[in-house]
């Protein structure tokens, strides 16, 4: 009996797409001012709402064995950017972002890279001469508290392509290094204007523990189609944040918890037929308020 080959089609793996995010991290200086008896405070709550969780449903010693095996295939897989920014860091963006007034704030995920060609206030993203997609113009102004328009503000934009993969994270795919990634800077009025295609819903790679721990409990590994900024300009707070397309697969059920209702894109089609949106930004100044009580 002979076998026939049959074609498949390349997608990124987790632990392909895990280990670039994880090295891209590794590449970061990170560290916090944080005092020790700060952190000894946060430990020693995170081990007590453990402790309660283990007692609350006598978790047997085979379930602390597998959970160990877990952590350590999660580590080798290098995908612990993947599940960490898909369960946990919209906690940690919400919970920060709460005192502060501007336009809203939500995940960065693992696939930001600094330092993208810089077009200025008017451009089109680096994109394949055959990038596929509905193309999108996506302009604004960014401002201040006063309503203000800011000159010389950065606008970061980084997107998934048409397919759902991101350049520098395609696990060899051939995506040009720089697709779908650029730095804009505001004109004398704040303003942007920006040529760009709409990017597809997002997959987390799930064939390895990520994707594991997702069937566990019966879920699915979908973020709805996003685009992803960060906005600043001298003397204002950074702000990291993701836009999202009204009526859009998975809006209502995004498994990073990052949608929130301010950052809901509505493009509709312009004179030339293309479609566009308008979304304005606006700075808090830098503040010294660091935790939130
Ligand atoms: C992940 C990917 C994203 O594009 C994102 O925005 C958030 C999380 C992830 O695979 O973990
Ligand atoms: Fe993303």
């Amino acid at each position: 009996m002979s076998t026939t080959a049959v074609p498949t089609t390349a997608v990124p793996t987790a632990s392909g797409s895990g280990s670039a995010a994880t090295d891209k991290f590794k590449g970061h200086r990170v560290s916090s001012d944080t005092s020790p008896e700060r952190a000894a405070a946060i430990y020693k709550d995170v081990l007590t709402k453990l402790s309660e969780v283990i007692y609350q449903h006598e978790v047997t010693y085979d379930e602390y064995r597998v959970l160990k095996q877990w952590l350590i295939n999660v580590g080798e897989g290098g995908e612990w950017p993947l599940w960490l920014d898909v369960f946990l860091e919209h906690f940690v963006e919400d919970s920060n972002s709460r005192i502060f007034t501007g336009t809203k704030g939500s995940i960065e995920g693992p696939y930001y890279v600094p330092d993208a060609p810089n077009l200025g206030a008017k451009g089109t993203m680096p994109m394949r001469e055959d990038e596929k997609g509905t193309l999108l113009v996506f302009k604004g102004q960014v401002r201040d508290l006063d309503g203000a328009g800011i000159e010389g503000a950065t606008v970061e934009l980084w997107h998934a392509d048409s397919d759902g993969y991101y350049s520098q994270f395609d696990d060899g795919l051939g995506i040009p290094e720089w697709n779908l990634r650029g730095t804009f800077s505001t004109d004398v009025e704040g303003g942007f204007e920006i040529t760009t295609i709409q990017p597809a819903p997002y997959q987390i790679p799930h064939d390895g523990p990520t994707g594991e721990f997702i069937a566990s409990y019966d879920g699915h590994p979908w973020r709805p189609a996003h685009l992803h900024l960060k906005v600043t300009a001298p003397g204002k707070r950074l702000i990291t944040t993701q836009l999202y397309f009204q009526g859009g697969e998975w809006v209502e059920d995004d498994v990073a918890g990052a949608v929130k209702p301010e950052l809901i894109l509505a493009p509709e089609p312009g004179a030339d037929g293309v479609d566009e949106v308008v979304y304005d930004f606006v700075l808090d100044p830098v503040s010294e308020a660091r935790y939130v009580a």
